[in-house]
């Protein structure tokens, strides 16, 4: 019998993504799921073909360097791909491939899930409940801001942005987008285009936030890129936590400059800035984006679908370098 390929799988997935994983390759699962740093990982690579990432195992060239030289793919669980040095691995001849498609609506889904928490002040609503603080119905209690005939602001119009102007055009929203590249007129469904970040933001009563981490987009939603939003706006954030200045965003918040934030994403997560545990107006989430066993089952069934092309010496379907 032809010997299986070995695979490092660095996290607890799935039981039926475990069970293919387990069925097609020689893989050495992380049952414990402790979080592995770069020298765990290099260490339990050995002698491995391939590695099954997530987003929570950093692969800059200094490690990419380190990886034994039998490790010939690095197929992450997830989309983003912020966590691997894409130059790097091209120059060492590592396939790297991605998981994009399976999980965009489930984020969208979250993005409104924000939008909504934020705008109807979900997080005080609960809190009065848990704590028993609540005296009855009354006209003036916890009243938010509509959704309906506002301007919604997304900011990349990928997959993901898209899902999310699907949804919102149910809310009857007004959708502008800034991204790259203007979409073709079927893509872009009516939705107003901007040239630049910041036409977009004036008109941003509500602004999502579906873009990749970049060098480009860190910190992309800073103090002065907020006095542009219209006063009262809200933001959501299911991208990355680094688009978005904490302190700007907090200070904003506090001075009610902006109404309400929803976040899904944090910079430096888990650890998050610990000013966002204080204030009653920001809904937020533990990355929960892509969380449904639907999804998180597609998302492993596409890394090994890509490993497995690799194993046979084919393309693999979602190949990025
Ligand atoms: C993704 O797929 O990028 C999710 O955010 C999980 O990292």
């Amino acid at each position: 019998m032809a010997t299986k390929p070995v695979v490092l799988v660095t996290r607890k997935l799935p039981e039926a993504v475990m069970a293919r994983a387990a069925a097609s390759y020689d893989a050495r699962m992380n049952e414990a799921d402790t979080q592995f740093g770069p020298d765990q990982v290099i260490s339990k690579a050995q002698g491995c073909d391939a590695i099954l990432c997530c987003s929570t195992e950093k692969f800059p060239a200094q490690v990419l360097s380190r990886l034994p030289e039998s490790v010939r793919a690095l197929a992450t669980f997830s989309v983003g791909l912020e966590h691997i040095d894409l130059e790097a691995a091209k120059a060492r001849g590592l396939i790297v491939t991605n998981t994009p498609d399976v999980l965009t609506d489930s984020t969208a889904d979250i993005t409104f899930l924000l939008l909504l928490a934020a705008a109807r002040r979900a997080y005080e609503g609960e809190r009065m409940l848990r704590q028993d603080a609540w005296d009855g119905w009354a006209p003036t209690q916890l009243l938010g801001v509509h959704l309906g005939a506002k301007r919604l602001g997304i900011l990349g119009m990928g997959r993901i942005g898209r899902a999310v102007a699907r949804r919102a055009r149910g809310f009857d929203m007004e959708i502008h987008y800034h991204n790259r590249s203007r979409l073709p007129a079927q893509l872009e469904q009516g939705a107003i285009y901007h040239e630049t970040p910041d036409s977009l933001l004036k008109v941003s009563q509500f602004l999502a936030l579906n873009a990749p981490a970049t060098p480009e987009t860190e910190h992309f939603l800073n103090r002065a890129r907020i006095a542009l939003l219209p006063d009262g706006a809200i933001v959501v954030n299911t991208a990355r936590g680094a688009l978005v200045d904490d302190e700007a965003l907090q200070e904003a918040l506090k001075s009610g400059k902006l109404a309400a934030a929803g976040l899904d994403v944090f910079e430096g997560e888990p650890r998050i800035h610990g000013g966002y545990r204080s204030l009653d107006n920001v809904f937020i989430l533990p990355h929960l984006g892509s969380a449904t066993l639907e999804t998180r089952n597609a998302m492993g069934f596409k890394c090994c679908d890509n490993l497995d092309a690799v194993f046979a010496g084919q393309e693999p379907p979602d190949r990025v370098v």
